[in-house]
This record gives C-alpha cells, structure tokens and sequence, in this order.
C-alpha cells in the first residue's frame, strides 16, 4: 500500500488530501475524503464561529477518521481561529497571510498545523514557525495560486525546508505536499519523485457528486482541456478585491463571462463599484440558472485529465491505485 510520512503525520491511509476549497466544500465531501483514507478539509472562512463548530461535529459524528478545517489567514478572524482550536480539529490547514499568529496558537492548543505556499521562502518560513506539513501550491491550480509550477517549486520547498532547519533529519522536517495540476495517480507518483511525501487536490474533487457547487459547472470541469483556464485579475476585481490588495490573483475557466473582461482590466478597475457588483450579480445569477458560459468556474490546469464526475471516494481510491501502477512500472528504470 502507497503510505509516506504525510500519512503518519497526519493520521490518515493515503497521502491524498482534498484542498480546503471555501464554500465548494461541505461536510459530504469532507467526509467521504476522510472515509476513503485521505484527509478531508472544510474551507471555513466563509464560517461564523458557530458554524465551524456545528460543522466540526457533524463531520465526527458521520467519521471517526481525521479531517481539517481550513482558513485563509488574510480574510478569517481570531474568533474563527479560536472556533476551529476550540472544536480540537484534528489539523488545522492554513494558506494566503501572514501565518506567524496562527502557528503560535495551533501549537498552543497541540494541534497539528498544515500551511499552504507558493514560494520555496514561504515554505521555509512555515518549518521554522513549525509547520506539520507544508504545501506547496503551483501555479497550474485553481482558485488563487502563486507564480511558480509545481514542478519547480515542490523540489525547491524540500530544499528550502531542510535549509532552514540545520541539523533536523530528514523524517523530522515537516513534509511537503505538492498541490496545483494533480488530478490522477501519475500526478501523485510525479509529485513524490519531486520529493513531496503526498498531494493536494482541489479541481479534481469539485468534479465529484458530493462538492456543492452546480451540476454544469462540474461538467464545464469535465469538458475543458488543460488551456482552457486563465490565470487573471478580473474574477477578483468583480467579485473579491481584497485578494488583489495581498497580491493574489486566481486560475478559472476561459468562459466567456470571465474573458469578455481579460484584456480590458484597467477599464474594469475604473467602472463604479455598482457596475462591478452588477457584473458579480450576473455571474451569480449564471450559475443559479446553470448557465456555464456567463458564470465565473475557478479550475487548474489540471481540468484537462478530469473527464467525469465520480464520487470523492473514488476519486482517492484510484488516483492511489494508478500511482501504485505507475510506481510499479518506473521500477524498470531503477535497473531493479
Ligand atoms: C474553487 C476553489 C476554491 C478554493 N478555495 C480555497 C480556500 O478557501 N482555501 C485554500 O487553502 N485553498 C483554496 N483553493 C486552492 C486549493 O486548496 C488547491 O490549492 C488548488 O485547488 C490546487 O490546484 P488544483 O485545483 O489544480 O488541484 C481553492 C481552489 C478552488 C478551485
């Protein structure tokens, strides 16, 4: 059976963890992540206190296995921090702000603390504060992700961390785990030939029966190619300014309700925010209606191997099962 250190870490069968993707989550898919031997993450930023805490105990009582609940640190507060620590969630997954804060309270409260980066530096700075398990997320994802590929950036992450903590072996540095591009099995064995010890997946686990997001935008998923997404500003600058004013921009699908604004980026700065509004209206609308043209879809790259929806159950039973194969087969290459 596949299991690295992530798996130890963390508690879990496989080192494959759902991405903790706000409210394209929800306790289903949490749940059957976990149930399937992966970790599953609820994104909670989206949450009240009282709801972190309600959903942290709808998830125990449907799984005894480990699972986490996740903040974006620049856009949650101290009472969601101080919900999810109270509620002793099994790993409390971070990403995107300053993590200093959120590391000295989750070691406080003893839980096991897991931060997402896009930078080797980023990735060195998460193992000093103490980090469990670092991710590191290219730029081949969806939703918001940083400038460099997960090709480059996993090995330079396992570099940096053992840079910065001289004198720790190896199996007491935090492991990383490569997130952004991976939808399959060959994505997980690629991904620990880097040097990771597991993977994240986010657009993979949006094409599932239990994500909570429309039918057609799972389809949209589904028929898209690998160039069919746009790294962009507009989807912020309608909807979410705020990931603009920490340098962040996000991956989505070339629909054209998002490309009709892809080149016209400075006129759509100038509109009025009740025009910007409007524009984020429609969108909405859109996908009330399951119109996938006008909707905004945030997706990696990685849309192009997804071709169906399954349950996210299966999602981690077969991306471990192709990764065995594959490990299996480059075994030829090892002169074994
Ligand atoms: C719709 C969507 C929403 C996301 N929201 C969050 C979030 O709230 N917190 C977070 O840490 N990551 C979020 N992410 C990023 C994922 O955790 C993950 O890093 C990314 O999806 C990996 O790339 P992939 O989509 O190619 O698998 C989101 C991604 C998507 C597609």
């Amino acid at each position: 059976m596949l299991t690295t250190r992530v798996c130890d870490v963390l508690g879990i069968e496989h080192p494959v963890i759902l991405g903790g993707m706000g409210s394209a989550t929800n306790v289903d898919l949490v749940v059957a992540v976990s149930e399937a031997g992966g970790l599953g993450v609820l994104g909670a930023t989206g949450l009240s206190p009282d709801q972190i805490r309600d959903s942290a105990a709808q998830i125990r009582a449907r799984t005894s296995r480990p699972f986490g609940l996740n903040l974006l640190i620049a856009f949650t507060t101290g009472e969601q921090l101080d919900a999810c620590l109270q509620a002793r969630v099994p790993v409390l997954s971070t990403a995107w702000g300053d993590p200093a804060a959120y590391a000295a309270r989750a070691q406080e409260a003893g839980v096991t603390w897991m931060h997402m980066v896009q930078t080797a530096a980023q990735a060195a700075e998460a193992a000093r504060l103490g980090a469990a398990v670092v991710v590191a997320q290219g730029h081949e994802g969806g939703g918001h992700v940083g400038e460099v590929s997960t090709l480059p950036l996993v090995p330079a992450a396992v570099d940096a961390i053992a840079a910065a903590l001289p004198g720790v072996p190896q199996e007491q540095r935090p492991p990383v785990v490569a997130a952004g591009g991976i939808a399959d099995g060959r994505g997980l064995a690629a991904a620990l030939a880097l040097g990771a010890a597991g993977v994240l997946l986010g657009t993979r686990f949006l094409a599932t029966h239990e994500a909570p997001i429309p039918d057609a935008a799972k389809r949209a998923i589904c028929a898209a190619s690998e160039a069919d997404t746009v790294f962009t500003p507009v989807v912020d600058l309608v909807q979410r300014p705020g990931w603009l004013e920490i340098g962040a921009q996000c991956r989505a699908l070339r629909t054209p309700g998002v490309m009709e604004w892809v080149g016209r980026e400075a006129e759509l700065r100038q509109l009025p925010e009740e025009e910007r509004h409007a524009i984020g209206a429609r969108w909405s609308q859109a996908r009330q209606e399951g119109d996938t043209d006008a909707m905004a879809i945030l997706a990696g790259e990685d849309s192009g191997l997804i071709h169906e929806v399954l349950p996210a159950g299966e999602v981690v039973r077969r991306v471990v099962a192709e990764a065995e194969d594959v490990l299996r087969a480059l075994r030829r290459y090892g002169g074994a």
